[in-house]
């Protein structure tokens, strides 16, 4: 196969400088965890196992514990499996068609890079959450894929959907944790997924190391992701990734250059954080109209994420605060 090095197709724009985004705000403040790096070195396939144990144990109180459950799937998934950002393009857009429409344009802006989605082919889904793009891929275009995830609730709702919805044929679901993938999945997918969710790992490097590895040569990987703003000033950064308990934010251009470090060349890129505000609003409207049936919500959780979407929007408004970009690389280098 032939695989040459291509220009960055597409800039990204607003990425000059960095800022930082965190995935949907739910999380409550925590102590000990380490100070929060920017743009970590890249290489060490292991990371820090301090820093790796800390982020395991932000990304499980984040999503795992009931109240969290339920605010994810109803307020940010709006009742379905999508635990990520939607795509709002008319005010009546349902959060399902949002959200779809997230997995659609990603895969189309894979699909100009070149990536083949189709019967046969092996997607491998990073932090697949509860398996909304694995159903939406694999029911749309017959890809099969393997979703790895970290939160095994998450898991098995992805796996009684599949049943569900008459996927088990396609899609198989791993507990398991990103950055340190099962050895004999070495080149072996056709395309690395991963949507929100590599935000949450205290060493990308180790990722995309490891995402690397999974490809075969010539593969793809195509990524959605929270990061830092190209122009956010330190301060705010940090603020921004202690209200997040995130380990390290990057930004697209550190992911450009984490994932080329690997032997990823990148395609295409796409800033999509005129997206965000959308999204916090729609979240806010639906805490405010769904707060009598969240049950599993108290009211000082609830009040909580309130404050923390308005504190996004004040900080996105202001112009440092979090991005959210769409990028596809091809293996072209490495193992
Ligand atoms: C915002 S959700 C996105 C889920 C899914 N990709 C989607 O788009 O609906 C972030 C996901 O990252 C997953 N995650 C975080 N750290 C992980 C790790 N070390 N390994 C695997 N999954 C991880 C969590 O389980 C969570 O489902």
């Amino acid at each position: 196969m032939v695989c040459r090095a291509q220009s960055i197709a597409s800039h990204l724009s607003p990425f000059s400088s960095r800022r930082e985004r965190p995935m949907h705000p739910a999380q409550t403040s925590s102590d000990s965890r380490p100070a929060p790096r920017r743009g970590a070195a890249m290489g060490s396939r292991s990371g820090d196992a301090g820093a790796r144990g800390v982020a395991t144990n932000a990304v499980l109180a984040q999503y795992e514990s009931e109240e969290a459950a339920q605010y994810y799937s109803v307020i940010l998934g709006g009742g379905g499996p999508d635990l990520h950002y939607g795509i709002y393009t008319s005010p009546d857009d349902s959060t399902t068609t949002a959200s779809a429409k997230t997995v659609t344009v990603l895969r189309q802006l894979a699909e100009a890079a070149g990536a083949v989605f189709a019967p046969g082919v092996r997607v491998l889904d990073l932090g697949a959450g509860a398996g909304g793009a694995a159903q939406l891929l694999a029911e749309t275009t017959g890809v099969s894929v393997t979703c790895v995830n970290l939160c095994r609730k998450q898991n098995e709702a992805n796996r009684e959907a599949v049943q569900r919805r008459g996927l088990s044929a396609l899609i198989t679901v791993v507990d398991g944790s990103y950055d340190d993938l099962p050895a004999d999945w070495t080149a072996t997918f056709d395309i690395v997924w991963s949507q929100d969710a590599i935000l949450h790992a205290a060493d990308k490097a180790t990722v995309f190391a490891e995402a690397a590895r999974a490809l075969v040569h010539g593969g793809y990987a195509v990524v959605s992701d929270v990061g830092a703003s190209a122009n956010a000033d330190a301060a705010a950064l940090a603020a921004y990734v202690e209200r997040m308990r995130l380990a390290e934010v990057l930004t697209a251009a550190e992911y450009e250059e984490g994932l080329a470090a690997v032997g990823i060349d990148i395609l295409r890129t796409r800033d999509m954080t005129g997206h965000i505000i959308p999204n916090y609003r729609r979240m806010l409207g639906r805490i405010a109209r769904e707060r009598g049936r969240l049950d599993a919500c108290s009211d000082a959780f609830l009040d909580t994420v309130v404050a923390r979407l308005r504190t996004e929007i004040t900080a996105l408004q202001e112009g440092e605060a979090h991005a959210w970009f769409f990028l596809v690389g091809r293996k072209c280098g490495g193992v």
